[in-house]
């Protein structure tokens, strides 16, 4: 199968832990290139158009809120079938539902403050990629 790409955020209950390298490190261990990443400080715009799905949840302001509070780092991934790699590794939304070896299972706070976030389809990922990266700033 050929490689695909993915969407990735390392959340601010990540970073401000200095989880940056770890969560990284997981990543790679799946089987996925992080071929585009920087680290950003979203704004109220940016974080509300990103999650503009949820618009209608309950959760969507204090989502918006959290995802604000503190740096980012926005990532491409690449591997064979990289949605589902990355989905498999970061482990369920909910900390508490997540399996052993996963990511959030081994540091997510909470089912908001969960640490990574990853595209749920190939057509996501390319809309989430084309939000937050230039086709220049991939390289794979
Ligand atoms: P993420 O993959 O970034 O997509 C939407 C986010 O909303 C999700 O991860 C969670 O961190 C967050 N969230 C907060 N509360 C809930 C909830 N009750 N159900 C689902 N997602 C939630």
């Amino acid at each position: 199968m050929a490689a695909t790409r993915t969407f990735s955020i390392i959340k601010p209950d990540a970073t401000r832990r200095n989880l940056t390298g770890a969560v990284t490190k997981m990543l790679e261990e799946a089987g996925l290139r992080v071929v585009a990443s920087k680290r950003i400080r979203m704004s109220r715009d940016q974080a509300e158009g990103f999650y503009a799905v949820h618009k209608e949840r309950p959760f969507f302001n204090d989502l918006c809120t959290f995802m604000t509070s503190g740096p980012v780092v926005v990532q491409v991934l690449e591997g064979e079938d990289a949605v589902t790699r990355n989905r498999t590794v970061m482990g369920a939304t909910n900390p508490a539902q997540a399996d052993e070896g996963t990511i959030r299972k081994a540091y997510a706070e909470s089912i908001e403050a969960n640490s990574v976030h990853g595209s749920d389809s190939d057509e996501n990922a390319k809309i989430e990629i084309d939000f937050f990266f230039k086709p220049e700033e991939i390289v794979g």
